[in-house]
């Protein structure tokens, strides 16, 4: 039975109308997770290490077990590890290698508890740049409860904040027609999370190297991971998804990576998910991490730019291709968040990083 993308406890009387067309049915199922309750906001946090060029190819670096130590195996306190982690690496558009820790924790009082209590705050707050041999960054996010969405093409796996589920739904309305993302956000139903025109430069946050910077949260940030996870495909089935989607895939995120801050995207990893100790990046699961100046940047790339387009049109003939018979599992989350509920610093990294972009305009301008 189909329900409404918004659980009933978070439902308000709309101000603002949603998109959905009268008695709209999608012609296949999509998932959402449903958080206890009790949610009032959780939290997604990515820890970075940057370095200028790759050192040991059989191993991940010394930086990354440094951060792995805070998040789980060097903790005394078990509890306060986040509910989930993983790691993943990108080549950035500048050719430094980053390797990130993506982690999730159910409220930002667990957070905080976490970042005290495992030393992580005073490490952090006593890094040198001047000393350190690599860049090191946190982008961390702490949307409320309202101010996420998670999507999924199934109910078995879980993904990301999706780990911090109570349930998955059943197969939701809201979906498969431009403007659901925004109709599945709690928020939307009263807000229409327009962003602001930032003046960068007044806000004195210009980075150079070697530097610790802060950058300023902004209202109704976008963030957007959109995860995609072939593992399971079966090798006709792969084959089509190396040679039709991967190609097109790629194209999408190279443009909003080096071209997309004219069209509001500040920044975009194409990140592949990486084995812990080897570093290898060969388990077929990749995400878009993506930075928007408001939400409505995020659709009008989705709906209009050839890039997407073309993604999801290949979408389409894939799955018709195949018959249906698909193994390919996609997913996303979407964040809209407050300016307080934002967490940018960078340390020693170079100067078009992560949100630094948005500060010192995108290389190439
Ligand atoms: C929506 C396909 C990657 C951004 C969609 C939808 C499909 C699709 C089928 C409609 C989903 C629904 O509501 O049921 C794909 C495929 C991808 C891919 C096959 C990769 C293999 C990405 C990436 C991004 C992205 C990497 C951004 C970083 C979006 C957004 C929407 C969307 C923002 C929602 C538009 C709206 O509801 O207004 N995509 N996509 N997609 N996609 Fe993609």
């Amino acid at each position: 039975m189909l329900e409404p993308a918004i659980p009933e406890h978070l439902r308000r009387e709309r101000t603002v109308p949603p998109r959905v067309p009268e008695n709209y049915t999608p012609n296949f199922s999509c998932y959402m997770a449903r958080y206890p309750e009790s949610t009032t906001d959780l939290v997604m946090a990515v820890f970075g290490a940057q370095f200028a060029t790759r050192g040991d190819n059989d191993s991940t670096s010394e930086a990354l077990s440094k951060l792995a130590s805070f998040l789980s195996s060097g903790l005394v306190d078990k509890s306060i590890q986040p509910r989930f982690q993983e790691t993943a690496s990108v080549v950035d558009a500048n050719g430094y290698y980053n390797e990130m820790l993506i982690a999730y924790w159910p409220s930002t009082a667990a957070y905080d508890y976490w970042a005290r209590g495992s030393g992580f705050k005073q490490w952090w707050e006593g890094l040198d740049p001047n000393k350190e041999p690599n860049g090191w960054f946190i982008e961390a996010f702490f949307p409320s409860i309202d101010r996420i969405e998670t999507i999924l093409s199934g109910n078995e796996v879980a993904e990301g904040a999706v780990h911090l589920r109570e349930s998955f739904s059943g197969p939701v309305i809201e979906h498969l027609y431009w403007g659901s993302m925004r109709d599945r956000l709690p928020a939307s139903q009263t807000d229409t999370l327009t962003g602001d025109g930032v003046d960068w430069h007044a806000l004195k946050c210009v980075a150079d190297i070697p530097r610790r910077v802060r950058v300023p949260g902004i209202r109704n940030l976008a963030v957007i991971r959109s995860g995609q996870d072939w593992a399971d495909a079966y090798p006709e089935e792969r084959e089509l998804y190396q040679s039709e989607m991967q190609p097109v895939l790629t194209e999408g995120m190279t443009f909003l990576r080096d071209d997309g801050y004219g069209i509001g995207c500040f920044n975009c990893r194409f990140v592949k998910i990486m084995d812990p100790v080897t570093g290898k990046t060969d388990r077929d699961r990749t995400f878009g991490l993506a930075y928007f100046n408001e939400l409505a940047s995020l659709e009008r790339w989705s709906k209009k730019h050839p890039t997407h387009l073309k993604i999801f049109g290949g979408f389409h003939k894939y799955v018709e291709k195949l018959q249906g018979n698909i193994t390919l599992r996609l997913y996303h989350e979407v964040l809209v968040l407050k300016p307080e509920q934002q967490l940018f610093e960078y340390v020693g990294c170079h100067a078009s990083t992560g949100m630094l972009t948005a500060v010192n305009g995108h290389p190439g301008l």
